[in-house]
């Protein structure tokens, strides 16, 4: 009954398309259980990269069943042409299965992201966009649209009705927007119903009786920790749980059945959109973080963020995951500092804290405490073992190990596909 979450323990972008890649030869399902195609998974293959929002990664292993699960929001245009992209790439989709029950993006969901950060102003999350969290607030509402709901024409027409009622009253008097009409939605909504239809499946009693008979299942997170909407920053988090308990949630699996909870940890820190980030920096090591990490939005195209390395956020995802393990990831990025610098406290207001504060208030004026680690210069990406790591990279993944509470398990030394460690195996 192996089933393994992996899941990003920062901000997100750590790397988990590698992750799910490298395990998925010998996985029978992936499983994405949050998110919509907000997510942005590079993964390379051979000389090719594919960069995926909404598929799971596992849609490359020949061997493997994507699954989209009850708890992910589903644009039907971006899964529809992300499927084309592959096809004519010569991947085979055929396999992939989506929950009846998963939540449809609208197109006037993807309106009311725009015009409701539009109208927020200074204070926007920086969201992506793609109308992520109106949906998942209309599923929250039960005015939701659900995969299900495209087969049944006038189901989906008073559904689409109540949605609209109360939607188009605030577009039109509050953001000064165009009404939208219900034909219009529900003619475009089922324009794709038949071209997903061969996907839809009871995902939930597959993938419960894929675990009894013994198959791998990995759920694979979106985004990260601090962006989930209970355990993240809040409110400069996204509308989803990429935590742990998502897993069980978004796929209808109990969580006795999880066996492992795998968290992608890059070697430094990266955040994009709004909200409070203890390391960032802002000098010529954040710009070459930037550069040599090439820390730039698979989704949206926008710059990321960049800072050290934050233990006390690493140590967070540990306790609110119940990590088993870590997948260090980007290692071969810091290759080259003569001295690491690397979080391992906040100051916050003249006090010294060890722990995530969990109050907002705090977290806004937590300043980092450093140690500075020393660096290493040799090229690190053909290292196969942790013994050919250079001594000093070697001590700086046994830091992070120790300041971050559950040991590492696997590092990432290059964006290759076989530029992995393997210390423990994960099956
Ligand atoms: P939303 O998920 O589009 O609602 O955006 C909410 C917040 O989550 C914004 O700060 C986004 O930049 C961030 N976010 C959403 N998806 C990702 C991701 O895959 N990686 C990193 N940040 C993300």
């Amino acid at each position: 009954m192996p089933a393994l979450v992996l899941l990003g323990a920062q901000w997100g972008d750590e790397g988990k398309g590698k992750a799910t890649d490298l395990l998925g030869g010998s996985v029978d399902y992936v499983v994405r259980y949050q998110g919509g195609n907000n997510a942005g998974h590079t993964v390379v293959v051979g000389d090719q990269k594919y960069a995926l929002h909404l598929l799971p990664s596992g849609i490359l292993s020949p061997s493997c069943v994507p699954v989209i699960g009850n708890g992910v929001v589903v644009d039907p245009s971006v899964l529809l042409s992300e499927l084309s992209g592959l096809n004519e790439r010569g991947v085979d989709t055929s396999k992939l299965m989506i929950s009846g029950n998963a939540h449809i993006i609208t197109p006037y969901n993807v309106t009311v992201d725009k015009v409701t950060e539009r109208f927020l102003g200074k204070r926007k999350i920086g969201t992506t966009g793609r109308g992520i969290g109106p949906t998942y607030a209309d599923k929250i509402n039960r005015v939701g649209i659900r995969v299900q709901d495209l087969y049944d024409e006038s189901i989906l027409t008073q559904k689409v009705e109540a949605a609209l009622d109360v939607k188009n009253q605030i577009l039109t008097k509050l953001y000064n927007r165009r009404a939208i009409a219900v034909d219009q939605v529900v003619e475009e909504l089922l324009g794709y119903a038949e071209q997903i239809k061969p996907y839809v499946a009871d995902t939930v009693l597959i993938l419960n009786q894929a675990l009894e008979e013994d198959k791998v299942v990995l759920f694979e997170g979106g985004q990260g920790t601090l962006l989930d909407i209970d355990h993240g920053t809040y409110p400069f988090v996204t509308s989803s749980n990429p935590t742990a308990g998502g897993a069980c949630t978004g796929a209808g699996v109990g969580p006795t059945k999880i066996s492992r909870v795998i968290g992608i940890l890059k070697a430094y820190t990266t955040r994009v959109g709004a909200g409070p980030f203890p390391t960032e920096l802002f000098d010529e090591d954040g710009e070459a973080l930037r550069r040599i990490g090439g820390e730039r939005g698979v989704t949206t195209g926008r710059d990321r963020r960049c800072g050290w390395f934050d233990a006390v956020i690493a140590r967070y995802a540990t306790r609110v995951n119940g990590l088993t393990d870590f997948f260090l990831t980007k290692l071969d990025v810091l290759t080259g500092w003569e001295q690491i610098p690397v979080c391992v406290a906040y100051e916050i207001d003249g006090k010294r804290v060890e722990e995530l504060p969990y109050s907002q208030t705090d977290f806004h004026h937590a300043k980092p405490v450093y140690e500075t680690l020393p660096g290493w210069s040799e090229d690190i990406t053909k290292a196969k073992s942790f013994s050919d790591l250079p001594k000093n990279a070697q001590n700086y993944v046994k830091a992070l190990e120790e300041m971050s509470g559950a040991p590492i398990s696997a590092i990432g030394v290059g964006p290759g596909r076989d530029e992995t460690i393997e210390i423990n195996s994960f099956l």
